[in-house]
């Protein structure tokens, strides 16, 4: 388990090399600033001004913050460049750093002069004024949308969350090899693939570089992907994008139960990143930090469902029995999450059966519209009602293997099961996480490929997987966009990704 107060890398923080004098600042760093003269460089937010006294507010990519030019304490030239400032023009301002409690990034800059880079004219102003706007025109402005704090907050974070997923990774023993993008075949069921033309023949964009992941694994052991994925359904959903990144462990000897251990450590490492560096960017986008905080709280009995977990663990000693190895892979995990404090968090984790149930009783008493369906995988609102019961994520394992991927193990206790899991994130966001423990039998997977008419000449080289040292290997997918989502607390996956593809949208 990686030691949560080291730095995120040992690389210097570099600030942009300056040719004026004083030394450039950037807005986040003012606190070392306060009492000196500091050049910052960047765009006007906004501007009020009452008569003798502007009030301009810089933005520079690291945060915003309110200058005062009180006519008097200025050359008559720099009062009237500052007064003629339109919003997003581009500047570089000198001032002086002070301290004020009542300003919302907490210090304020008294301008001493202002240089303007380009000046946005008044006859064709900044298309995105401060008023509100319709999400249609802020996506079809999304290029310019992405300057406005709360923009700015969400990719941030969003950074954080990829460097923390592979950080996470990195650090355990991982070895990242990247699958290809371009692929001949499907992963995730042939009905949703983007076909193009590969000099005369059908290829596809990657739905999930697993397949790939499960070579690497059988090389390396410990191995993720991360990367761009594709899924060409034509659904409008607030979850679904067409392009979205993926980061996916694989690993030999691992189990499902191991991959749940696995999901769980990683998910508590990134929450507990972003709670660690964002707190401001956090309050910026009014997200409730406690919701967050409970996730990586250790956890309380009543609320892990203990009773369930149990159960369904003790019901199936054999679950983890394909090899020793495998067990103890999946043991040294645990510990690894226990080594940091001795009460974890630890996430509900609930079989399909429990899960069917619990929709069975919520539709009863009127929670749901309708029933959930045995058999049927989980909808949208069944995957809402299951993640608002918990203030943690809830894995749903060993669902009906009917409605899953080709590749997934089958229980052994109930053949009719797949060790899968999902990981549904808490407050109603649904899933995050689709992994299983992958099918390691040759004749097995080959009647699976079979039965869903898949081509065999295409995977070859995955049943060669199982004809040359075959092992009981597992791994998962974590939907970057989705975890924005749900960490920032947002409506919609459009706005965690820098430039959304979706059903209507590839502009700009
Ligand atoms: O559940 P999925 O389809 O699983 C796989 O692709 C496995 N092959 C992964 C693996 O085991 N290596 O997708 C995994 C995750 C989902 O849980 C979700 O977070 C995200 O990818 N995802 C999407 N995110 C945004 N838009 C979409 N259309 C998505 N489809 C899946
Ligand atoms: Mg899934």
């Amino acid at each position: 388990m990686i030691d949560m107060s080291a730095p995120m890398s040992n690389l210097p923080e570099l600030e942009p090399k300056s040719v004026t004098n004083p030394p450039v600042a950037t807005i986040a760093s003012l606190a070392a600033h306060v009492g000196d003269t500091v050049t910052l460089r960047g765009w006007l937010y906004n501007i009020r001004s009452s008569g003798k006294l502007l009030f301009p507010s810089f933005r520079d990519g690291t945060g915003t913050i309110q200058g005062i030019v009180p006519k008097a304490a200025v050359s008559e030239e720099v009062f009237e460049r500052v007064k003629s400032l339109t919003q997003e023009s581009s500047i570089i301002v000198t001032g002086r750093v002070r301290a004020d409690a009542r300003a919302p990034s907490g210090f304020e800059l008294d301008v001493e002069n202002l240089e303007i880079v380009q000046l946005v004219p008044e006859s064709a102003p900044y298309p995105i004024t401060p008023k509100e706007h319709g999400t249609d025109f802020l996506m079809e402005h999304r290029h310019l949308w992405v300057r406005t704090p709360r923009q700015s907050s969400i990719l941030r974070i969003r950074a954080t969350i990829m460097r923390a997923a592979q950080e996470y990774f990195d650090t355990n023993g991982f070895v990242r090899t990247d699958p290809p993008i371009l692929t001949p075949a499907a992963c995730e069921g042939t009905s949703t693939l983007f076909e193009l033309d590969y000099f005369g023949d059908p290829a596809f964009l990657t739905q999930s570089g697993q397949l790939y992941m499960e070579a690497t694994a059988l090389a390396l052991g410990k191995v993720y992907s991360f990367g761009p994925t594709f899924r060409a359904e034509k659904s409008k959903t607030r979850r679904h994008l067409t392009e979205f990144w993926m980061i996916e462990p694989e690993v030999a000897f691992m189990d499902l139960e191991g991959d749940m251990d696995l999901a769980e450590a990683f998910l508590i490492h990134i929450v507990s990143r972003v709670l660690e560096l964002h707190r401001a960017d956090l309050n910026v986008i009014g997200r409730d930090i406690a919701k967050l905080e409970a996730v990586i709280a250790p956890s309380n009995q009543s609320v892990i469902l203990s009773e369930a977990t149990a159960g369904s663990e003790s019901k199936d000693p054999d679950a983890s029995k394909p090899s020793d190895t495998a067990q103890s892979l999946s043991a040294a995990k645990v510990e690894g999450a226990e080594g940091a404090s001795a009460a974890r968090s630890a996430f509900p984790r609930l079989s399909y059966d429990e899960a069917h149930a619990m929709l069975e009783s919520a539709f009863k008493d009127g929670k749901l519209e309708a029933p959930h369906i045995y058999g049927d995988d989980l909808g949208s609102p069944d995957e809402t009602y299951l993640s608002s019961q918990f203030d943690k994520p809830v894995m749903i394992h060993r669902y009906p293997a009917a409605s899953k991927a080709f590749y997934m193990q089958p229980d052994p206790l109930d053949p009719t099961k797949a060790l899968c899991v999902d990981v549904l994130a808490p407050e109603g966001y649904g899933e995050i996480i689709g992994g299983s423990q992958r099918v390691d039998s040759y004749d097995l997977l080959k009647a699976r490929i079979l039965e869903h008419g898949l081509p065999l000449s295409a995977f070859e080289w995955y049943l060669d997987l199982r004809r040359y040292g075959s092992v009981p290997h597992s791994g998962f997918g974590m939907g970057i966009e989705r975890a924005v989502a749900w960490i920032c607390g947002l409506d919609h996956v459009r706005e965690t990704i820098p430039f959304a593809r979706t059903l209507n949208r590839i502009y700009p």
